[in-house]
Parts: structure tokens; sequence; C-alpha cells
């Protein structure tokens, strides 16, 4: 994909998991509204999001959320050049409810319809940030987040190359089944990256599985050997603080490792973290002090999931000239290439 000139002002949707996002995103990069109403407090209760319960909130909510993306923004669908939205990986109900809503309205008003990638919406919530005029390609872009922890080189707006990924439990899935093992809120990522500056990050060694050479993450042993540990304890008198520092470093150094083996191989200008996770602490404290390279991340509410960022990707597809059409379906499993 080659850069242009040309300006866009896009309306997006996204509707992946939990949240019912929508917002006016203008030339990709300047945000004019971007309403997202969290569903946590509803899936608090069963620990974990609960697929059926966030379909059926996400449609009692779209209509209002979209509404009020346009007012905050001051203008109506007829100002829009595109309409874009979420169309995969994520929850196939979740996913509909959104997909159905952005078809309907570029059909009602014949507007441009395109159908956008999660991930690629984390990875261009960098382009919304106050860094946008200092991006250069190649730049190292780990996207790590609830459903996936992904290494990828980026050449070129749209130019991926996949270098690893995680083998099964994504970083934000280990934090929030680690979390709900120490007895906290859910989602667990905010909840142990509140209490871990106050216990030891070496009080419990965990296994940082670095596996091989290549650049794939695994997680779900580091949850099992916190899990077997937490059996040695009266449940009453967790030390939940050490417990979540242990974690949470052995976590973050796995990441740092790989991502600056990769960004040294690749020669790459920058590091970028995006998703969910990339709002810990530690681990954007942890990256920038250890890569020899500047390490770029999003304002937090950019880090979890919101529809500017699928926006801003929506914006380099636009003005290279693709358009989708509304026969798309939603892709759970989508990938990115
Ligand atoms: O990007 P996101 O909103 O949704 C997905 O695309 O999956 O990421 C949600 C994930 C959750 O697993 C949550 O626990 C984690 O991001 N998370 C964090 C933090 N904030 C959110 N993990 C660690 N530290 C945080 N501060
Ligand atoms: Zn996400």
């Amino acid at each position: 994909m080659s850069e242009t000139s040309q300006n866009s002002r896009i309306l997006a949707i996204e509707t992946s998991c939990d949240e019912t996002s929508a917002a006016v995103v203008e030339d990709g990069r300047t945000i004019l509204s971007n309403i997202i109403a969290s569903q946590v407090d509803l899936h608090a209760q069963f620990g974990g999001v609960f697929p059926e319960v966030a379909s059926r909130r996400h449609i009692e909510v779209i209509h209002a959320v979209v509404q009020q993306a346009l007012e905050e923004a001051h203008m109506g669908l007829d100002n829009m050049d595109c309409i874009a939205v979420t169309r995969g990986p994520g929850l196939v109900g979740s996913l509909l409810v959104g997909v159905n809503m952005a078809k309907g309205l570029a059909l009602a008003r014949n507007k441009p319809f395109l159908g956008i990638n999660h991930i690629e919406g984390h990875i261009y919530s960098l382009w919304l940030t106050e860094h946008v005029d200092e991006i250069e390609f190649p730049i190292l872009t780990l996207v790590v987040s609830g459903g996936h922890t992904e290494l990828y080189l980026m050449t070129d707006h749209g130019q991926y190359q996949h270098l690893g990924g995680t083998l099964d439990d994504a970083a934000g899935e280990a934090f929030d089944k680690v979390g709900r093992l120490l007895g906290l809120p859910f989602p667990g990522g905010p909840a142990i990256d509140k209490l871990a500056p106050s216990g030891s990050a070496t009080a419990y060694k965990f296994p940082r599985a670095v596996m091989d050479d290549g650049y794939n993450f695994s997680f779900s042993g580091l949850k099992t050997a916190v899990s077997r540990q937490i059996k040695h304890f009266d449940k009453a008198r967790l030390p939940v603080e050490d417990l979540a520092a242990s974690f949470q470093t052995a976590v973050v150094d796995v990441l740092v490792a790989k991502t600056a083996r990769a960004a040294e191989a690749y020669g790459v200008t920058a590091v970028h973290l995006s998703g969910g996770v990339s709002a810990n602490k530690e681990l954007r404290e942890t990256m920038q002090t250890q890569l020899p390279l500047p390490v770029r991340y999003p304002p937090p509410i950019l880090c979890t999931d919101n529809a500017a960022m699928i926006g801003a990707a929506a914006h380099w597809h636009f003005v290279n000239g693709r358009r989708d059409t509304l026969n798309i379906d939603v892709i759970p499993s989508l990938q990115l290439i």
C-alpha cells in the first residue's frame, strides 16, 4: 500500500468482543469522536466474557453509540466518506451486530463500506497518537491483547510479515486467568498491573517459556505454574501481591526478550506496542529501558478495544481505493496475513 495525500472522514464501528464502540476519524489520524460502551461490569459476574450476553448488549446499545459518535463529531452520516467496521477476528455474534449495523448504514446512504481486521486496528492505534509524524518503516509491531500475542514486521502501510505469535494462551488471557486464580476482579490485567508494584517480582521463580530461538510465545505453562504455587497456601492467606508481581515480570521478560531480538535482527526504526496488555506499566517501562530504539505505545484508552483504531486502519485501505461489497461476511478467526 503506498501513501497518498487523499483525505477521508470515516465512521468506524467495533463490536468484536465486549466493547460497543463507534468513532469518527479524519485522515486516519484525528479522532473527532470515539464512544466506547464497555460491558465489563456485565461480564464480571461470570469471570469472563459471556458471548451470548455480549451480543445481546451490543444490539441494545449500538444505535445510541453510533448516534453519539456522530453527535460528538458534530456531523451526520452524509458527511462520512466511508463506513468501516471490524469484520474479525472476534466473537461471531458480537461481530455480526457491528457488521450488520455498518452494512445497513452504508446501504441506506449509499456510502463505501470496508470490513477491517481487528488486529490491524490495534496496529493502527499508533497512528492516532502524537508520534504519528515520527513513524518510519520498517517497524516491529507487537500486538498483545486478550485474544492475541502477535509479532509483525511492518515494512509499509498494509505490508506485514508475521514473525511469531502465541502457541497457546494470549498474554491478556494469561493475565485474566491468573487474575481469576488470585481472586481478583475481571479483567485480571488491570488488577494485576495495579497490585504488582506492592509485591516482590523475585518472590517466586515462574518459568519463562522462551522455547527456541524463534519468535513464538507460550503462556499456558506459566499459568499452570502460578496455579501450582497457589495450592501451597491457605486461600485466605494468599500472598496476592508477590504472586501478581512475579507472574507479571515473567510475562514481561519473555515479551521483551523476543521483541528485542527481533528488533535487532530486522533493523527496525522503532517498536510499537498495541492491544489491551500494552497498557501495562511494567511492560511499557521495561521495553523502553531495555531496547536501544524508540518504543511507542498508545494512551490507555486506545490500547483496549475502540472504534477509532478501526477508522485509522480503514483510512489506508480507503485512500488506496479498496472498497468491499455488502456481501462480505464476518470471519471470527480472520488472519492479518
Ligand atoms: O485489546 P483488548 O481490549 O481486547 C482484545 O482484543 O482481546 O484487550 C483486553 C485484554 C484483557 O485480557 C485485559 O486483561 C488486558 O487486555 N489488559 C491488561 C491491562 N489492561 C488491559 N493487561 C495487563 N495490564 C493492563 N494494564
Ligand atoms: Zn482488541
